[in-house]
């Protein structure tokens, strides 16, 4: 970043501050050097001056080095005691950058008088190490002395034995409150007092971002009491984890009545501080608490006699082998000593879970918004069966996604349904699709609510959001589809999406969140005002206008019925496998549980991992604690990397990141943003409000056309074989780079290095090439620029396999199709010659089976599916190693013209 950068090049202030921290260590050291030299200063005077301006805003929202600090450190400037006002910088920014100001809590950055103190630790006035940090924010207009005998206050409720260690940050107004929450990730609780003001006391119109303005105004006009309530609102919309608690001098008994259920606990003011000291550091340990992790953890540590299977248990089949005791030295010995099969002994079933596993799904509930919340150990490719399962019946129509991951696929077989598959928007240019517009599945529903078959409706499934990062406006689908079918269920693959609960723009477009949203909505009575205003007004109700216009629920039947599953291991911490199903269905408990229960029993290990049911529970544990940290962190990184790569002269020859405009068209951005993620999270925030689909910073589609190199070329030789840079998808033209919490400043400058290697080489070949040879890279670069074979849609079943009374409708049998093929005499092998030959004659030619080309991973023909002339032509120009369901050297596995024939027409349901 250059020296003039501001905060609006960065997208985060975490980041902002952290960067002018270092830079003014920087330049206050050089002015230090300059001044003892006699040099001239002014210019780097300046330099120190302007980046103190910079922080003299931000500074207040920080506990460390805190406001009153950092005014300090200004007056040594100003005062020209340039030699220890560089040292207290320099000491603050280690702190701040090795973070020892959170294990060294009370140490005083005016100490260093003398020498410069290497150590924190030797100045640390209270060594807290190994007890977690926090900070707590208070809201109330105080004096410097009442601030200061707060503090004091505090500090002296500390014992050693308390599990954490927290300090505070104060603010006088509701907008440095909000703004406050959002900077400051160490925040993690939150005192309304009954004394503050709406506004601050300075312009804050540099610091307040998507969705903070406003509130001034709208607390301005109210009473102490309902300026609380407005303001715990905005902080729960934006951090709904933190502990909000509420301070007030009257009539505590009847507040705490009507108060919104956003505080955690109210309390009165003159009752002193010790109760709300002790109910901050408890409100942190129930979100740190980790049942089942502790439960193995102490288990690991019991001696015990196993007379069991599992001989790995306690690692006893190891520790005494001549020959695998290497095993041990790889993974270490704890992992054995947890592993056991008892489900007592402190320990829980996870097919009936009474105990810590019990507590820690109720927790992993209340972290990501759901009503329910059951662990899987099987990845989400089980979570989706078992959702499928317990509630699909036989017959039952489904609308689900055509690109869904393959677990959707087998999940609709097994449980019988009809199916009706929904084309999602094609991306011929990079042979990738993108989501399923909204009309497309409204017109599917009304096409069978014209057919009278709305009543065999039961699901929609989609994924949000898909492999490329293509979001959907998870409420507005909800909305409008319970308006043509008021009971309808929908499974929200979230696979790719658990992080996106912990941010705040993100979170509304989550299944989870949408649900909670939606539901409140039906309920206000001003809802239902606007509902039958509408149904007044709005008289026509044929096909077009109902796709073309945006409809509402009836508050009066419409039913919440939402389910996600999250492969957690994905995109948060878990051991691979760990995933998530959340529910939030108001039948739930009167209809689901105990179907529910028996798609559990039918898809689930009798033997399942601990070791990834504790990781899911510790997993919860972090994003509950520092998820916002950590998300907005990898929004950061990933925005970075998209900067490094576009602005790059070399890198921009021969590779871009796609953008939002290149992977969503125009007719599902109504907010008309074309490139919201370059623009920064403003921008962003509008689109994410506005737009049918949005794009996921996080995942970086970098086009890779202009280099001639195709996608798994460039991931197989170039990523992986030379630098040990590992992705998952590519498509013809183009690779995707996934961020994740876990990755660093580091990791992404080190693939910013390899790209530049990568192209730095291609640019030296290219110059070295023959006139031959730069023919053939000039084609190479032709083919993967131009489009390819389109992507096919959804070609249609065979009418053997579609509903024998009313085949008008798309939904087929599935599993009739699939098992069809278990007598062979059914089947037959044909080349795509053959195939194309047939079809020229007018036979439909329909497969037995599923056909998935691995990249891109969706299935290009189903059981019961007729191949079409596109399918044939796309099967053909791809280039992909694996297909699975096909082999080229023995061609499709088809349904004979004979099976077709007897199979015939059959009934509704089956
Ligand atoms: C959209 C989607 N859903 C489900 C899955 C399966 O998840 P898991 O690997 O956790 O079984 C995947 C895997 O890539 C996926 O992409």
């Amino acid at each position: 970043m250059p020296e003039t950068s501001t905060a609006r090049d960065y997208n985060s202030y975490w980041q902002f501050r952290s960067d002018t921290w270092s830079r003014l260590e920087e330049a206050s050291g050089r002015l230090a050097v300059a001044t003892r030299r006699g040099h001239s200063t002014e210019a780097m005077r300046d330099a120190v001056s302007g980046l103190l301006d910079i922080l003299g805003p931000i500074e207040q929202y920080w506990a460390f080095p805190g406001a009153p600090a950092f005014r300090q450190v200004r007056d040594l400037f100003s005062s020209g005691h340039v030699d220890r006002f560089a040292r207290t910088v320099a000491r603050i920014n280690r702190a701040l950058v090795t973070e020892s100001y959170r294990t060294c809590v009370g140490w005083s950055v005016m100490d260093s008088d003398h020498e410069q103190v290497e150590d924190e630790r030797d100045v640390a006035d209270e060594p807290v190490a190994g007890r977690p940090y926090f900070e707590v924010l208070v809201v109330e207009t105080l004096t410097p002395s009442q601030e200061r005998g707060l503090r004091e206050d505090v500090r002296n409720w500390r014992r050693p034995e308390d599990e954490f260690i927290y300090e505070l940050v104060v603010v006088g107004s509701g907008e440095e409150a909000v703004v406050a929450a959002r900077l400051n990730a160490n925040i993690q609780a939150c005192v309304v007092r009954r004394r503050f003001s709406a506004a601050a006391a300075e312009d804050l119109t540099d610091l307040v971002r998507f969705g903070d303005g406003g509130l001034a105004g709208e607390l301005a006009e109210c009473s102490p009491e309902e300026r609380a309530q407005i303001l715990a609102r905005r902080l729960a919309r934006l951090r709904p984890e933190l502990d909000l608690y509420l301070m007030t001098e009257i009539a505590v008994e009847e507040i705490a009545g009507y108060v919104s259920h956003h505080f955690r606990r109210v309390f009165h003011a003159r009752e002193g501080s010790l109760e709300l000291h002790l109910s901050i550091l408890a409100g942190v340990a129930a979100r740190y608490r980790t049942p089942f992790f502790e439960a193995l953890r102490s288990y690991s540590r019991r001696p015990t006699g196993v007379f069991h299977a599992l001989p790995i248990s306690q690692g006893k089949s190891i520790v005494n082998s001549h020959w695998i005791r290497d095993m041990i030295g790889f993974y270490g010995l704890e992992i054995f000593l947890a592993e056991t099969s008892a489900t007592g002994g402190g320990l829980d079933s996870l097919l009936d879970p009474t105990g810590p596993l019990r507590q820690a799904q109720q927790l992993a509930a209340k972290t990501f918004g759901a009503r329910q919340t059951y662990f899987v150990t099987n990845g989400t490719s089980t979570a989706n069966k078992i959702v499928v399962q317990a509630l699909v019946a036989p017959g039952d129509i489904v609308l689900v996604d055509r690109n869904c991951h393959q677990s959707h696929h087998y999940g609709l077989m097994l449980s019988g349904a009809h199916v009706v598959y929904l084309d999602a928007y094609p991306l011929h240019q990079y042979s990738m699709y993108g989501a399923v517009p909204l009309r497309e599945v409204k017109s599917k529903l009304l096409a069978l609510r014209a057919a009278g078959k709305l009543d065999r409706v039961k699901m929609v499934m989609l994924t949000n959001c898909t492999f490329d990062g293509v979001v959907y406006d998870v409420q507005r689908v909800m909305e409008e589809c319970l308006a043509i079918k008021p009971d309808l269920v929908f499974l929200w693959d979230e696979a790719w999406f658990a992080f996106a609960r912990f941010h705040p723009i993100y979170r509304p477009r989550t299944a989870m969140r949408a649900a909670r949203t939606l539901a409140e909505r039906l309920r206000l009575p001003a809802y239902r005002a606007q509902y039958e205003q509408q149904l007044a007004a709005e008289a026509a109700d044929d096909d077009e206008t109902l796709l073309a216009r945006r409809l509402v629920p009836d508050p009066a039947r419409a039913k919440v019925r939402v389910y996600a599953t999250q492969s957690t291991h994905k995109t948060l911490t878990s051991l691979r496998q760990g995933s998530m199903i959340h529910v939030h269905d108001q039948d739930f408990a009167q209809k689901v549980r105990e179907s529910f229960h028996e798609a559990y029993m039918a898809h689930t290990s009798t033997s399942p991992n601990y070791q990834i049911l504790a990781s899911l529970d510790i997993g919860r544990r972090q994003v509950a604690l520092e998820g916002f940290d950590l998300v907005q962190k990898q929004l950061e990184y990933a925005m970075r990397l998209r900067d490094a790569i576009d602005h790059h002269p070399l890198l921009s020859k021969y590779m871009h990141c796609l953008s939002t405009a290149e992977l969503i068209p125009d007719e599902f951005r109504a907010s008309g943003i074309d490139q919201p993620l370059r623009s920064g999270l403003d921008k962003m925030s509008s689109a994410w409000e506005l737009d049918e689909f949005v794009l996921d910073p996080s995942r970086v589609s970098l086009y890779i056309g202009a280099s001639g190199i195709d996608g798994a070329t460039f991931k197989r030789e170039q990523l992986m074989d030379k630098f040990g840079i590992q992705i998952n998808k590519t498509s013809r033209n183009t690779v995707l780079f996934m961020t994740n919490i876990g990755t660093t400043r580091s990791s992404v400058a080190y693939l910013i290095e390899v790209l530049v290697n990568i192209a730095r080489d291609l640019d030296e070949r290219i110059t070295e090439m023959s006139p031959g040879e730069q023919a053939a890279h000039a084609r190479a670069v032709l083919r993967q620029t131009n489009a390819s074979a389109p992507l096919p849609d959804f070609s249609g079943f065979h009418p053997a396999f579609l509903d024998s009374s009313d085949p008008s409708t798309p939904e087929g049998d599935v599993r009739r199709a699939f098992f069809l093929s278990y007598d062979d005499s059914c089947c037959e092998y044909v080349s795509a010659d053959e195939v194309e030959e047939r079809m020229a004659s007018g036979t439909q030619v329909v497969s037995t089976t599923f056909v998935t080309p691995y990249p891109p991973g969706f299935p290009v023909l189903v059981p019961g599916q007729v191949f079409s002339r596109e399918i044939v032509s796309f099967m053909r120009s791809l280039d992909t190693p694996e297909i699975h369901g096909y082999d080229p050297r023995i061609g499709y596995r088809v349904y004979t013209a004979k099976a077709m024939e007897m199979a015939g027409p059959h009934p509704a349901s089956t």
